[in-house]
């Protein structure tokens, strides 16, 4: 056990991975913004550890050996988006002639990377209700090499049993691979409930303020580290040292942050299920969500990710939609700014209607970011909305 695993989760979102600057002094890991390293010799090729910007930067090492800290695993790495992230891992884990099993409910990107792009070279995907083990126990097939889980899921925050899963993955010698972007490791750590890697858009909350887009994966083994690493550095999916310096400082604050959204989305949760003019909502901190006796067991803290649906449908979702003032209308979440977005025409655009409608993305789905904002405001821009339609 290292010194970083005896302290608690905040200690270590301060400070594991950065030291005071060898040089300098300086506190924080500097923006090491350099394409290569100049070696001592021949004979002492690499003895620093770097060679050249695209296979890795000291400040992404920084980066990466702090999410190891907090998500567990034997290391991480960082990428340029959450998207090469997935990109990177799926290629590495599954290629032509292979199969791969996918929730049925994903981030839009993902489904459209492996119906899209993936496909083209001869990898097969199956999207099946990953809440039902079972269900993911009858789609292995012979040549599938990766079950690939997103819980919650973005956007209808439906949940997949990660350790139950993790359980059909191990017994079948298949990788599981889970999202974790919604929850972080702060609420939820799926390779401590089995699973071989776990996936983030660094974008959301561990950056968490709107100012860059950025990827991590952190694996159990070595082993898929390097398979993905060295994918990686082929495509040139690196993280740049500026996002991650920025990301170092953005996750300091991430579990405090969480706490806070965390709250106002359930007081908001809270008021969006007493107005007349909403006929849904859902919320994994609510009673009534329909899979909380599973989010109150494999996660600690239900996230900052709402949605709701409007009475009178798709036109009164795009009047509320358009009348909040405090609410920003954009693609994008676990940010301090409270976000509304519209799924069906943003996040998941690219989604067939009907595979859309089967997975619960309806029309009228109104998902919400609650930022860091004061809960009161954020519920009355959202009143004055509703009581206007
Ligand atoms: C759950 C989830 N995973 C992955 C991604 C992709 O991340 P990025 O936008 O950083 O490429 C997103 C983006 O919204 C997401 O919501």
């Amino acid at each position: 056990m290292s010194d970083n695993d005896k302290q608690h989760f905040k200690t270590r979102e301060v400070h594991a991975g950065v030291s005071p600057d060898p040089v300098t002094g300086a506190i924080l890991t500097p923006i090491y913004q350099t394409t290569t390293y100049v070696q001592e010799s021949v004979d002492q090729y690499l003895e620093k550890g770097y060679s050249y910007s695209r296979s890795g930067n000291p400040t992404v090492t920084a980066l990466e050996d702090r999410i190891t800290a907090l998500e567990g695993g034997a290391g991480s790495l960082c990428f340029a988006t959450g998207m090469a992230a997935t990109s990177c891992t799926i290629m590495a884990l599954a290629g032509s002639g292979k199969h791969a099993i996918f929730s049925d409910v994903v981030y839009g990107g993902t489904h459209r990377i492996s119906t899209k792009v993936l496909n083209r070279w001869g990898l097969e995907c199956s999207f099946v209700d990953t809440s039902d083990p079972e269900n993911v126990k009858s789609a292995i097939r012979e040549n599938t090499t990766l079950i690939f889980t997103e819980s919650p899921a973005n956007p209808t925050l439906k949940l997949t049993d990660i350790a139950a899963v993790s359980e059909v993955a191990q017994a079948n010698g298949i990788p599981h691979v889970v999202d974790n972007t919604f929850l972080t490791p702060y609420f939820q750590r799926p390779l401590e409930l089995g699973a071989d890697i776990t996936l983030h858009s660094t974008t959301k909350f561990m950056e968490g303020h709107n100012v860059s887009v950025g990827g991590s994966i952190s694996a159990a083994k070595k082993e898929h580290l390097e398979q993905v690493m060295f994918v990686r550095n082929c495509l040139g999916s690196n993280m740049t040292p500026m996002v991650a310096f920025y990301t170092l400082q953005g996750i300091k604050t991430m579990s405090t942050r969480l706490e806070a959204q965390s709250a106002n989305a359930l007081k908001i949760a809270q008021f969006l299920e007493t107005h007349p003019n909403v006929d849904r909502v859902c919320y994994p901190g609510l009673e009534s969500f329909p899979q909380k006796e599973l989010a109150d067991r494999q996660a600690s803290g239900h996230g900052s990710m709402l949605w709701f649906e409007v009475h009178g449908g798709v036109e009164a979702g795009k009047k509320l939609m358009d009348s909040l003032q405090l609410w920003s209308l954009a693609e994008n979440l676990g940010s301090v700014e409270s976000l509304v977005t519209h799924s069906v025409t943003m996040t998941h655009a690219d989604m067939p209607k009907e595979e859309r409608l089967a997975a619960g993305i309806t029309d009228g789905l109104v998902r919400l970011s609650a930022g860091l904002e004061t809960a009161e405001d954020l519920i009355a821009d959202l009143k004055q909305a509703l009581d206007g339609l």
